[in-house]
């Protein structure tokens, strides 16, 4: 078989603020690659077929010497994000012709991904019937296990409870939302349009408003006292649900996205509340209680995500060239749902 093509997008240069497609990523033609011969070295060859945008690819974007809690990109090599691929060469027994992966993938139409990355090395899945593979980088993957783990976790929720949760209509958001409101608690989210509102009352939120036209204070004040909040987006509205906290709150810090693309910072104003209300913050990663509940997470979630038990919704970007643009998207908000892209079919 002659080479072909093989698409990549590379991390190009470090951003100040929002990435640019074109300027922070850039993707690249120059490479070809014979599907038949390329060697493997007792690897796996692995065509994409979606990769996942998400928040956290802001953080790899830095200088390659800082530690954070993922690698970051390095200049000249492909990004990379968790993904689903089809296998058609390996030399490990842990893989076959054939087989759907999910895990760490490189930006690239095909690739050969280690599948000893701790927690995101590739593993085989076989979807559940009724649900597209490209879910399993949304709600029945690594989105939807930080909503399930950490809720399970750190919530300790109790029916009649009040929880606020920002960011409400994105993959994370929204399962909380819905596993909020099975626990029998009132939801109150905020999300920033008002279409995505909507998306957050139709997966049952009680109250849900866009903050960019309504005050989070006022909202909160009139709704509160919250039990629990789940922390997407950091900031100023952290510091609104501390001021709206009750005693013995539970936060569940899960991110902080309004933080992710300025160095600039907030100003706290009511942080002596952590200690007058006994707050109690949750830091956590998906990775570190993936050990505890990830066996039970593919038990019970992606049938009812299947069955629409559970609801969620994807926004597809179509190409590999446009990966760029789908990472800018999810950083500046205006994705609707779990951003995808589709880099193949089967
Ligand atoms: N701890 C962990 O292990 C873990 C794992 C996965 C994700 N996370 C975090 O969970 C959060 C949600 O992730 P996701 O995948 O569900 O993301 P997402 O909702 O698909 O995308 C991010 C959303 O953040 C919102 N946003 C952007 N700038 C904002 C700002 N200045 N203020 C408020 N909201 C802003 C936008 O929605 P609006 O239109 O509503 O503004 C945007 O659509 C992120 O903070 C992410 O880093 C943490």
């Amino acid at each position: 078989m002659a080479p072909i093509t093989n698409g990549r997008t590379l991390f190009n240069e470090i951003p100040t603020g929002f990435p640019e497609p074109g300027k922070t990523t850039v993707y690249d033609t120059s490479k070809t690659i014979d599907l038949e011969s390329v060697p493997l070295n007792g690897g796996v060859l692995v065509k994409t077929l979606v990769l996942s945008a998400d928040p956290y690819m802001r953080v790899q974007m830095r200088q390659a010497d800082i530690e954070s809690y993922m690698p970051p990109f390095i200049v000249g090599q492909p990004i990379f994000s968790l993904g689903v691929g089809k296998v058609i060469r390996s030399e490990n027994n842990g893989f076959k012709p054939g087989d759907y992966v999910y895990g760490l993938l490189d930006h690239a139409e095909y690739s050969m991904p280690n599948p000893d990355v701790p927690v995101f090395g590739i593993t085989v899945f076989t979807p559940e019937p009724g649900l597209r593979y490209s879910a399993y980088v949304g709600a029945a993957g690594m989105p939807g296990q930080t909503s399930y783990y950490g809720w399970k976790e750190y919530a300790n929720a109790k029916p009649g409870e009040t929880v606020f949760v920002s960011g409400g209509a994105g993959p994370v958001g929204s399962l909380v939302i819905q596993l909020a409101k099975q626990d029998g608690l009132k939801v109150i989210t905020s999300a920033g349009s008002d279409e995505k509102v909507q998306f957050c009352k139709d997966v049952g939120a009680d109250v849900a408003f866009n903050y960019k036209t309504a005050s989070t204070l006022d909202v909160l004040r009139k709704e509160g006292p919250l039990h629990v909040y789940w922390d997407n987006v950091g900031g100023t509205t952290l510091d609104a649900a501390i001021e709206n906290a009750a005693n013995h709150a539970r936060f569940l810090e899960c991110g902080a996205i309004s933080q992710y693309n300025s160095k600039d910072g907030v100003n706290m104003k009511n942080l002596d509340q952590i200690y007058a209300r006994r707050i109690i913050l949750y830091g956590f990663l998906i990775s570190d209680l993936a050990p505890k509940w990830q066996e039970e997470f593919y038990k019970v979630i992606p049938k009812k995500l299947a069955s629409g038990e559970l609801k969620f919704r994807e926004d597809v970007t179509q190409g590999l060239e446009n990966s760029g643009q789908a990472i800018r998207d999810v950083q500046i908000g205006t994705n609707t749902g779990k951003k995808v892209i589709v880099v193949a079919q089967e």
